[in-house]
Formats: C-alpha cells, structure tokens, sequence
C-alpha cells in the first residue's frame, strides 16, 4: 500500500534534494500578469520550500535561481530578478537564523552584480555556523562551465606538479567543483511539466531521482514537497545492483 505520511527518519529522506524552479513566467502569463509578477510569486514558493524542508529534516537543498543563460533575457527581467534576490537576502536574514539554515552559494558569483554579490556574502558570513540545513542558490550557474573550471584547474595543478594525472580520480574532481561541501543529489525536481535538465548540476546527479510535476513554481507548496518525498521514498535505488543484492545487505 502507498505510504501517506512522509517518513521523517534522516535515511530515509534525500540527504540532498535540488530543484530546478521552472514556469514564474507563464504562470503570470496565465493571469495576464507580466512575467516578473511570476517571479515575485516564485519568492514566495522558495519562503516556504525552504522552511518545510528544514522543518521536515532535509539536510542540503539546492535551488537554479539564476543560470548562466539566463543573463541573456531581458535586461528588465535581469535587474528585476537581482533586485529580487536583494530584497529576499535581506529579508529571509531572520528566517535562516530561527531555522538554523546555512546560506551557500553556486555558481560563477564574480559575475553577479556588486550589490547583490554583497548582500549575498554578507548572509552567507552571517548563517555560516548553522547546521540544521545547507540551502544552496544557484546563480549565474551553469554545469558545463562549473566543469570547464575544475578542468582547467586540475590542469594547472597537473602543470605544476602538484597533482598527479594518474592520480585523478572522483573525488579530485568532486574537490574541484562549486559543490565541493556538498553531497552528490538524492532527488531533484523539476516543476512546469519541462522534462529536462537544463545545465544543472550534470555531474551531481548522476544517481538522483528525477520527480517532474506539471505546476508552475509560483503554485509550489508544502504540500507538492511531501508528494515528491513520498513518491521518492517508495521507489527503490539500486545503484547498478539488482533488488535481490539490496534486501541482503
Ligand atoms: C523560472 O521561471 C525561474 C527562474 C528564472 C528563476 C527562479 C527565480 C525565483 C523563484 C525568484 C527569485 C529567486 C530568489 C532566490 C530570490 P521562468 O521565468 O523560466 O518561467 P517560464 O519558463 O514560464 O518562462
């Protein structure tokens, strides 16, 4: 039978989810709205992703809020969504220290604007020794780039004798990334009814849960988080092994 309630246990639960915020545009279009009413809306929806994963147990969640293709809309829509993000950071302050969140961010965050890449850092200082949960915001992210960066790198490293290549392994790799604190992701969703990935995270989620729901990001709810978690929780991850190799160890 379908389980109803959200097993809370911590191994039960992804150790990592991320969530690829899709759809503040047509959902404003919809309502005849312009598309930065969506993302105004969208503000809402991460208000209350974020404190009910804390407050379910989630230990990092990683959120596309701004990829590297997206500084190619609108210059309007750009200011409007770093604006956003500004007001949000200095807001939501309050918010991460009740709830014991860490702020951490993703992503090519030179490339951000001065004022947002300040309010960004000082939150960050700011909530750096809480642990109840890791929220991670991806900004002007992009996984190809992300890749390109560690490449590079490792390469210099290589160059200077101070890694080996035979030595290059996973973890060198995973050393090498934005995500290096990070855990590799458990289950990542997608709103909008968008099936893709869209640069996010490509080496992370190698092994993640993939959970697509046709709502647009604005009507995300507590709610919509509970049926992705349950649904994650009946299905069976195998890793490359069979089911049999799983129920024996
Ligand atoms: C996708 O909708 C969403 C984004 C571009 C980014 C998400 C941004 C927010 C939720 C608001 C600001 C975030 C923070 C963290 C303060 P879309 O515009 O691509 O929608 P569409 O596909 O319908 O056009």
């Amino acid at each position: 039978m379908e389980k109803t309630a959200v097993n809370t246990e911590s191994h039960k639960l992804p150790r990592h989810l991320a969530i690829i915020m899709d759809g503040n545009g047509r959902w404003a279009k919809a309502k005849g709205k312009p598309r930065t009413f969506g993302h105004e809306q969208g503000v809402r929806a991460v208000k209350e992703t974020v404190e009910s994963a804390a407050a379910m147990g989630i230990k990092y969640l990683t959120l596309y809020a701004f990829s590297t293709e997206n500084w190619n809309r609108p210059k309007y829509e750009v200011d409007i969504l770093m604006k956003l993000l500004i007001k949000s950071l200095k807001k939501e302050l309050k918010t991460f220290q009740e709830h014991n969140i860490r702020l951490n961010a993703i992503g090519a965050l030179d490339t951000l604007p001065k004022k947002a890449a300040r309010e960004l850092e000082e939150v960050i200082e700011q909530t750096s020794k809480n642990n109840k949960m890791t929220l991670s915001l991806a900004l002007s992210y992009g996984s190809r780039e992300e890749l390109l960066q560690a490449v590079k790198s490792i390469s210099v490293k290589v160059k200077n004798n101070i890694i080996s290549s035979e030595n290059i392994d996973e973890t060198i790799i995973n050393s090498h990334l934005y995500t290096h604190d990070l855990p590799e992701v458990d289950l990542l969703i997608r709103t909008s009814g968008e099936q893709r990935i869209s640069n996010f995270l490509l080496w992370q989620i190698a092994y993640a849960e993939l959970y697509f729901i046709d709502d647009y990001w604005p009507d995300f709810s507590k709610q919509h988080l509970e049926q992705a978690l349950l649904n994650y929780q009946n299905r069976e991850r195998r890793f490359g092994k069979t089911s049999e190799q799983l129920s024996e160890s």
